[in-house]
């Protein structure tokens, strides 16, 4: 660990006269992405795992510029849906360096990713079912293919979260060996996957070592060799400033021991290790009100732009960006006509309407669940890089909200 990269950033290290220039000139809610950040947690993930491929799970942050970033820095990149994939071919990933990894896919998912293969050669299609190795088939594909196991081993932070043992995902692990046996008649086999589940701690490593070794003891029982495993990626990252970072080297230590001797390579594909803290939601005080047990801060972005505390209950730091004064206890609450709108509970200097306030850790699994609830446009992106600043997403208006409806015509 480098003294210059360290392993978290902290919300108190955004300066504040850049966040209070950059919601002066694009408004807010704004999400605030730092690129150079980016590449610093991509290098120091790549660093931990020197002989491993290195895939970002795209899911966590698919803005254009994010994926342009972790393309040029050598990250290959892993896509949950037809549409995801195509966003990564359309940031200059190639062919090899991408996997779709399909759950429960809709047909028109597999149409177009048999499209795509055929003009990216190299793609890697990551099933979860027998019979998606069947609708592949029919389709005429016949191109790269790699098995989603269900390893019964799941982790993460939140029930929501943890897929390694949920039988939505995966083949059950007794099966895998000889389905992948007999897909090998019709395709190019390569590898085989798992993913325990999202938010991986220091304290949830045996999960993590057991799923590895379930992955490396599949992968010497499996004729042909295959070229990867995967053991998917949710690595964790402190969202209360007293949480400890993750120990990356402990993690790829304990990954490389529970693999065990293996020709394949090993695969990684972490989210929101590479985008979380490289992103901050900036958003504005337009209320604060006595309540009985507490003082409400009212703020303009709500769930609809970070549903992450209504969905799973997750903190996410907030602070006062330039103010001081009195710490306060308060309840920051969004604009949605709803109970679960709220960030929680958070200490905040002498909150008053007009504070610019910075919510941390929101480059993963932000911009990207926003939605348009209560017909709330979505926010701003803007990407930084050193000096500069641009725009990766505009900010959306009400045409937008109310683009696609149309006048009913009765048949
Ligand atoms: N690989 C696969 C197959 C996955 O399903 C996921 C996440 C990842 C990799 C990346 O996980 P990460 O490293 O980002 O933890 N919306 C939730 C997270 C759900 C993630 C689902 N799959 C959240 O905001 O916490």
């Amino acid at each position: 660990v480098s003294a210059d990269n360290p392993p978290v950033r902290r919300l108190s290290d955004w300066s504040d006269a850049r966040l209070d220039d950059l919601a002066d000139e694009y408004d807010t809610p704004l999400y605030v992405i730092d690129l150079e950040r980016v590449r610093e947690n991509y290098a120091r993930l790549a660093a931990a795992f020197p002989d491993a491929d290195v895939h970002f799970a795209a899911k966590a942050n698919t803005s254009r510029a994010v994926l342009e970033t972790l393309e040029a820095e050598g990250a290959s990149i892993e896509c949950a849906s037809a549409g995801e994939t195509e966003r990564a071919f359309a940031a200059g990933f190639e062919g090899e360096r991408v996997h779709y990894t399909a759950v429960n896919p809709p047909g028109i998912d597999l149409d177009r990713a048999v499209e795509l293969a055929a003009d990216h050669p190299g793609l890697t299609v990551t099933v979860g079912a027998a019979d998606t190795i069947d609708r592949l088939a029919e389709r005429g594909y016949d191109g790269r293919l790699c098995l989603r196991v269900n390893p019964g081993v799941g982790a993460g932070h939140h029930e929501k979260v943890r897929t390694g043992a949920d039988a939505k995902f995966g083949v059950p692990y007794d099966r895998a060996a000889s389905l992948l046996e007999s897909a090998a008649d019709d395709f190019d086999v390569v590898g085989i996957h798992a993913h325990a589940g999202s938010g991986i701690s220091g304290d949830d490593l045996g999960n993590h070592r057991e799923l590895v070794s379930r992955m490396g003891e599949l992968a010497r029982t499996i004729d042909p060799d295959l070229e990867f495993v995967d053991v998917g990626g949710g690595f964790g990252v402190p969202y209360h400033p007293d949480d400890p970072p993750l120990d990356l080297e402990s993690v790829a230590d304990a990954t490389r021991d529970a693999l065990g001797d293996l020709d394949a390579t090993l695969v990684v594909e972490p989210g929101r290790y590479l985008v979380a803290d490289a992103g901050v939601l900036l958003t504005r005080v337009n209320t604060v009100k006595e309540a009985p047990e507490t003082t409400v801060v009212g703020v303009d972005a709500g769930m609809t732009a970070l549903v992450r505390p209504a969905l799973y209950d997750s903190y996410h730091h907030i602070r006062s960006v330039g103010a001081d004064g009195q710490a306060v206890e308060t309840t920051v609450a969004g604009p949605i006509c709803e109970s679960s709108d709220t960030f929680g509970t958070h200490l905040l200097a002498d909150p008053t309407r007009g504070d610019l306030l910075a919510v941390g850790n929101a480059g993963a699994y932000g911009y990207e669940m926003a939605s348009q609830y209560n017909s709330r446009p979505r926010p701003a992106v803007v990407v930084v890089d050193g000096d500069r600043t641009g725009v990766a997403h505009r900010r959306e208006t009400h045409a937008d909200v109310i683009a696609t409806e149309t006048e009913v015509t009765w048949e």
